[in-house]
């Protein structure tokens, strides 16, 4: 039987006292919770402000040792790394409490394109409309609360379907049909339409806000875009992807990425083609860290020879062309950006001591047009990096499981994964970490306001 087609639905205003819901694309009306950087908020806004935190399990002293003057300062707690209670407030206020990269765009590119993926305690449902804008909606149908889609899993068609018991949204979120309602007493279809979750497109990146209360992202990254525009990361092609499942917390994989003061020990391969204590860390203001790295003479790229089979990426500068830019937004998403591709890595926590990691190789519509090109020597070459990274990263994991680590000092060389812990570390005291102009939570916190 057909369901019958409900009155024009228009999508749900209600809000949890948790996590306020909105109902346009983009940014919510009014503007109270999307509070600009170093604005402070007015009293009705910090009362019903929503994207303050409580602080995370964790001993406060060892926070706080981590906050210590770079040179002075420890890692993180043990705990951090192996207490199931502080992944679980991670998921919650971390991946689930701002905005998080959940795939790119070109996996949604067509009207009708849908696209399911983990986002903190829950997921999300990407959708791009007739109207050729991308939106985001909790992966929850609104019925008895079914997925959409399941993690991972991507449709094509011109209406969103619940397979449990085929409620019907339009692409807008919508309720459009549900079997049985059809003319019910006190049944109204636009009360029932998706959640629907603030979404970002950024350089071919898309970003959502599962809390729907952080500040903008373009605000958030600051000069980041600078960096990266002449990449045009939008405009290159995949043409690589290597799932990887490791055995070690989320952090540690980041922490690694931030420092080549292992790569003399563990990566010959990277040492050969690009000087391990090249470059400096940018000094950057808002969620991000990074920096860059040099090519050595006679290296054109990263790969096992130091040659590239592409071609340079249109908008670099000679320094562009000699350097690759390793960068971070926090929480989940690592660019490595060379001369003549584009590499990502975006992380998805799956418990305490496990993370997938997705890997893409994105190049220039040139380099695919070349006769017989072949992506591999920039695959190959960072898939054995890679492995030689997550084989550190889990022996790290298993070596703080034990009860006798301790939080160790960072070398001089380590100044960006000092910054990724500080930011961490604050995130973990409550301090806001995508609203920085915003009080910090504190015992007297209105519940409602948590
Ligand atoms: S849970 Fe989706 S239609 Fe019933
Ligand atoms: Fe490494």
């Amino acid at each position: 039987m057909t369901p019958p087609v409900l009155a024009s639905a228009s999508r749900a205003a209600t809000a949890t006292a948790e996590w306020p819901l909105r109902t346009g694309n983009g940014h919510p009306p009014g503007g109270c919770l999307w509070t600009p950087l170093g604005t402070p908020p007015s009293l009705d806004c910090m009362v019903s402000q929503p994207s303050l935190r409580p602080p995370a399990p964790l001993d406060p002293a060892g926070v706080a040792a981590a906050l210590l003057p770079f040179g002075q300062s420890l890692m993180l707690p043990r705990a951090a790394y192996v207490d199931p209670a502080v992944f679980a407030w991670e998921q919650r206020y971390f991946f689930g409490g701002g905005w998080l990269c959940v795939g790119r765009s070109d996996q949604v590119p067509r009207p009708g394109d849908q696209h399911a993926e983990p986002a903190g305690e829950g997921s999300v449902l990407l959708v791009r409309g007739e109207d050729g804008v991308l939106r985001a909606f909790a992966n929850t149908c609104r019925h008895r609360g079914h997925e959409l889609l399941p993690c991972g899993a991507a449709a094509q068609q011109k209406v969103i379907i619940c397979p449990y018991h085929s409620w019907t949204y339009s692409l807008d979120g919508g309720l459009r049909a549900a079997a049985g309602f059809k003319n019910k007493p006190g049944f109204t279809a636009g009360d029932w339409g998706l959640t629907e979750l603030p979404v970002t497109e950024w350089h071919g990146l898309v970003f959502v806000d599962s809390s729907g209360t952080a500040a903008p992202l373009t605000d958030l990254l600051g000069s980041l875009a600078e960096f990266v525009a002449p990449y045009e990361p939008e405009r290159l092609v995949v043409a690589g992807q290597h799932d990887y499942e490791t055995t070690a917390n989320w952090k540690i994989l980041t922490e690694n990425y931030h420092e080549c003061y292992h790569c003399p020990a563990i990566h010959p391969e990277l040492c050969r083609v690009s000087p391990p204590k090249s470059g400096e860390n940018y000094a950057a203001p808002g969620m991000w860290a990074g920096g860059w790295m040099d090519l050595r003479d006679g290296m054109a790229t990263m790969s096992l020879d130091g040659a590239s089979h592409g071609v340079p990426l249109r908008g670099l500068d000679a320094k562009g062309l000699r350097t690759v830019l390793y960068l971070n937004i926090f929480p989940n998403v690592l660019i490595s950006l060379h001369p003549d591709y584009v590499m990502v890595h975006r992380l998805m926590p799956l418990a305490v001591g496990r993370t997938r990691i997705e890997c893409t190789w994105a190049f220039a519509p040139e380099s695919l047009a070349l006769p017989g090109f072949d992506p591999g020597y920039a695959i190959e070459f960072w898939d054995l990096t890679n492995r030689q990274d997550w084989a550190a990263c889990e022996s790290v994991q298993r070596g703080l499981t034990s009860p006798h680590a301790v939080p160790g000092p960072l070398s001089p060389q380590e100044d960006a994964v000092y910054q990724i812990v500080t930011m961490i570390a604050r995130g973990y005291q409550g301090q806001p970490v995508w609203n920085p102009g915003l009080p910090t939570w504190t015992a007297a916190t209105p519940a409602a306001a948590r």
